[in-house]
């Protein structure tokens, strides 16, 4: 807690009864927390969202479309595809500013869950499939809405990474998968930004209700992470209210009536929940209230100016498309060469630009491509035709077919519009297939057959299958982008801007190739992620499975050139880090912006890791013909895994593997380093470790060579003692012998060797190394 606020905070709850505190934990309404008006506590106000303001009319109307209008930003999928911390940080401070106005003083967002699979319902919520890239936006995000001095809540902590049965599933997580990827992104954010609040999850971990998880809630993000905010439920999350006090949640949201604190004063009263815990949760949600009312007195609200969010929304869409595919240079189309263009699909009329549920902004105003490639077309040569090409609700319809032909055939270049319904992203429901709607697929392949110059603009916040790539010249992933999406895509469709959007999560070639596709979404209340750390690329890469596009791809109407690779030393030692430059020049004709990212891989490794994980990204901006060398400092996290024995993210002493590129399957530049760990981890032994392992370390195979070396010897099994060759019985006794754990010798040797001797042997190999 800020502690210029402690005494205050101490003194409000001594004078609080036990019913006023219970009432605090809960909200007052669907969107605001209790006043205390007596004591002068102040009441807040919540509201999504992620990618723009959603703000009830009143307190307990749920807002849907009834919003007041707010500027829709590109939702956390197509935001990640920018890879910009910049960019994000400015779309935060817009969604900050919009919030003040509007008397809002916590944002619910960011969303940085992470689309474990291509399925998830509310992917589009979320910033990719890459912990550092998620939590690294996500840090940005949240600096840019507090910088406004309004909140931002870091969302759904943890696991909540599927809509199938999302309050009561349980997600079946092991420690280092949660470690390494499903925490991570909350930690970035949490460490690096300091947000003033964080929303747990509607399921279960590893069968705990993510809102009354102790482990999560106060050990992990309290504890280790040092977050000073507070914990509010998702909507309707809580289970046991008096459980999640003890827990660490702080908030109730929505009210619940009497229910939740009617529940927590009733635990008191039995003994079930202290009052001392009680006081501290209360205490933790007080600061935080405090902290929220006083900046909202602090300045005057700012003035917001609708046209230079709209202004932002539009930069911001453009620098989020990804040109998946440009055979031939087909993007851009010049607008000063006179051409006709076919431009044919409903969604070039009627973008769809987010996706359905809470997040759902209702948007100030918005622009088509159409509208924007009309406008463009005026000042320059092109000549527009439009055609729907199919029928009402994505049926195919053959006279619109028929009529979509007749223009695409006519023109110089067709541009076809096709992508998911909003029934396919919405929140609470999973996609079960990645297909586009059967008519948009033989949309694509109608125009094919009459027009080889084919560019098609993909509208979809999570992957989907393209059977038609082939036939295609060119093809633009314009995810859900926003209100000002339409003036995007004809920006960068006609080369006012250049695109630079990359993945933020693999596309698929089949759903089946996904790493999680057996484990997804699960079954009987539960879901395992049995994939482990092998999902997305990481999985993609270990598995050697081709996807249809990598993590990481985005191509650019420009050419970079990747030259001069240097480490600042070959061999690190991980306390110290490195620091990693290469030059990038821009080798075409025209301006653009390339990402360039840093993978690790650590070649020897005691576990099996991914081959490699994005460390390091950076955004570079160039003219033609310029250079600029990109820098980047990698910590100890670079290198290290979260070994499950001892609970400790460790690093081995060990070669790794630096390669930079365009996408993690178009790496550029590599070098392998040493790196040396510092306080080298060692395990500890116990009865249970097997043989193998007490020789393969000098102390421990010491130990008991001093008590069966001849044995050892005999087998083989001491470096430098040459045993005659094994025939195939001892060849087989030895795995048996190796398999064997230290305390089984009393066993096998029937009791010769006893326990006493055992422990001794533990204790020397334990013991500390000079
Ligand atoms: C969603 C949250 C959202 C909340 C409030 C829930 O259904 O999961 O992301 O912030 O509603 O609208």
């Amino acid at each position: 807690m800020p502690t210029d606020l402690a005494p205050r905070v101490r003194d409000l709850v001594s004078k609080l009864t036990l019913e006023e505190k219970a009432s605090l934990l809960s909200g007052a309404s669907t969107w605001t927390t209790t006043a205390i008006e007596r004591l002068g506590i102040p009441s807040i106000w919540l509201a999504d969202g992620p990618h723009g303001l959603r703000k009830a009319p009143a307190p307990n109307d749920v807002g849907a479309g009834t919003a007041v209008p707010a500027t829709c930003f590109p939702t956390a999928s197509a935001l990640a595809c920018a890879w910009s911390e910049r960019l994000t940080r400015r779309v935060g401070e817009a969604i900050g500013r919009e919030a003040r106005a509007q008397g809002v003083d916590v944002v619910l967002g960011p969303g940085v869950n992470l689309q474990r699979s291509p399925l998830g319902g509310r992917n589009f919520e979320y910033l990719g499939e890459d912990p550092l890239l998620s939590g690294t936006l996500a840090a940005a995000f949240v600096e840019g809405v507090q910088s406004q001095g309004v909140g931002a809540c870091v969302k759904h902590f943890a696991a909540n990474e599927q809509e199938t049965e999302r309050m009561s599933c349980s997600s079946e997580v092991d420690e280092r998968t949660l470690r390494e990827l499903y925490l991570r992104p909350f930690e970035i954010a949490v460490t690096r930004a300091k947000p003033w609040s964080v929303m747990s999850a509607y399921n279960r971990v590893n069968g705990v209700f993510a809102s009354e998880h102790p482990w999560l809630l106060s050990d992990v993000l309290r504890g280790e992470w040092g977050f000073d905010g507070f914990v509010v439920s998702d909507w309707g999350a809580v289970d046991d209210r008096a459980a999640g006090v003890a827990a660490g949640l702080h908030l109730e949201m929505p009210s619940s009536g009497p229910l939740g604190p009617g529940d927590v004063v009733a635990a008191v009263k039995a003994g079930t929940l202290a009052e001392a815990r009680l006081d501290a949760v209360v205490g933790e949600l007080l600061a935080s209230v405090l902290r929220a009312a006083e900046a909202r007195t602090a300045t005057p609200p700012p003035a917001v100016d609708p046209d230079a969010h709209q202004a932002l929304a539009r930069e911001a869409a453009a620098a989020c498309l990804v040109l998946l595919r440009n055979e031939g240079d087909a993007l851009p189309v010049d607008p000063a060469t006179p051409r006709k263009v076919a431009v044919i699909g409903g969604f070039a009329r009627r973008p769809r630009f987010q996706g359905g549920g809470s997040s759902q902004v209702v948007p100030t105003r918005t622009t088509s491509a159409w509208e924007a490639l009309e406008e463009i077309a005026r000042g320059g040569a092109l000549s527009l035709r439009f055609a729907e090409g199919t029928g009402a609700n994505d049926e195919a319809d053959a006279t619109a077919l028929e009529e979509a032909k007749r223009i695409a055939a006519a023109a110089d270049v067709a541009l076809v519009f096709v992508g998911l319904p909003l029934s396919h992203e919405i929140e609470g429901l999973d996609r079960t297939h990645l297909r586009l709607p059967p008519a948009h697929d033989a949309l694509v392949e109608a125009i094919a057959s009459v027009q080889p110059n084919l560019v098609v603009v993909v509208t979809a916040g999570a992957p989907v299958l393209m059977p038609w790539l082939g036939r295609t010249r060119a093809v633009l992933l314009g995810g859900l982008l926003g209100q000002a999406g339409g003036g995007a895509v004809a920006d960068v469709l006609t080369g006012r801007v250049a695109p630079s959007g990359k993945l933020a999560s693999s596309w698929p070639a089949r759903l089946e190739d996904v790493p999680s596709y057996l484990h997804f979404p699960g079954e009987a209340g539960a879901v395992r992620y049995g994939e482990g750390v092998f999902m997305g690329y990481r999985g993609h890469d270990a598995l050697g499975t081709a996807p249809l596009f990598p993590f990481g791809h985005g191509l650019s109407t420009t050419r970079f050139e990747y030259a001069d690779l240097r480490v600042s030393s070959p061999v690190v030692r991980d306390t110290e880090g490195v620091t990693v430059t290469c030059r990038i020049r821009n080798a075409g004709t025209r301006a653009g912006r390339e990402i360039v990212q840093v993978y690790a891989g650590d070649l020897a490794a005691r576990v099996r890791r991914p081959p490699r994980e994005l460390v390091a990204f950076a955004e570079v901006s160039l003219a033609p013909g310029e250079e600029r060398e990109v820098r980047f400092a990698l910590g100890r996290r670079a290198f290290a895994f979260w070994d499950p024995a001892l609970r400790a993210f460790v690093v081995e002493d060990g070669e790794h593997e630096l390669a930079v590129g365009a996408s993690s399957r178009d790496l550029r530049l590599r070098e392998t380093i040493r790196v040396e760990a510092v306080a080298p981890v060692r395990r500890r032994f116990d009865r249970h470790t097997p043989l193998s392992e007490w020789i393969a370390d000098p102390q421990a195979r010491a130990a008991i060579e001093a008590h069966a070396g001849g044995l050892l010897r005999a087998f083989g099994l001491v470096p430098g003692a040459e045993a005659a060759p094994l025939d195939e019985a001892r060849l087989t006794l030895r795995a048996m012998i190796l398999a064997l754990p230290i305390g089984k010798l009393g066993r096998f040797t029937r009791g010769a060797f006893t326990r006493e001797q055992v422990e001794r042997l533990i204790a020397q190999a334990n013991a500390p190394r000079a």
